[in-house]
């Protein structure tokens, strides 16, 4: 083989090999993100909810009685409020409760309406 040639495949396959792992690590990394989302909304409840709405969400702290923050796992107000409601709620707050749009991204946040809707009892 001519010597160009031989840089040229090298070149190709080296370039080949490269895209194989990129995708392979992507696909790794993207899986491990889908699985962590249900215990990252818990992690994000947990830091910036229990406070008031205690991490089991019946709202019985100390902060959350004072405000009278709502019962996240009562069923019948669970079946009154849309997932919108909770969203925007949690966005732009909502009585005593704090806004949250600039602290939490708007996928954050949708999570939170998903772990919300799992405190139900
Ligand atoms: C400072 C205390 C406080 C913190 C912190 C707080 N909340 Fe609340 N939350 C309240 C109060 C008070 C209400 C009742 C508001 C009302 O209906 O007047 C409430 C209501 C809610 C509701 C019901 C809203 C509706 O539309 O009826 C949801 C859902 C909720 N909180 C979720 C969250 C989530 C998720 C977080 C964390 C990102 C959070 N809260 C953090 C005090 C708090």
């Amino acid at each position: 083989m001519k010597k160009p040639a031989k840089v040229l495949l090298t070149l190709v396959v080296s370039g080949v090999c490269l895209a194989l792992i990129v995708t392979v690590a992507t696909r790794l990394t993207l899986g491990a993100a889908s699985v962590s989302a249900g215990a990252d909304a818990q992690s994000t409840f947990n830091s910036k909810c229990a406070k008031c709405h205690g991490k089991d969400g019946r709202s019985k702290t100390f902060r959350g009685k004072r405000a009278h923050a709502r019962d996240l796992t009562d069923g019948s107000w669970q079946n009154d409020v849309t997932d919108e409601r909770l969203f925007n709620s949690i966005s732009n707050g909502r009585g005593k409760m704090p806004s949250f749009k600039k602290s939490l991204s708007e996928s954050q946040i949708d999570e939170l309406v998903g772990y919300v809707r799992r405190l139900r009892r």
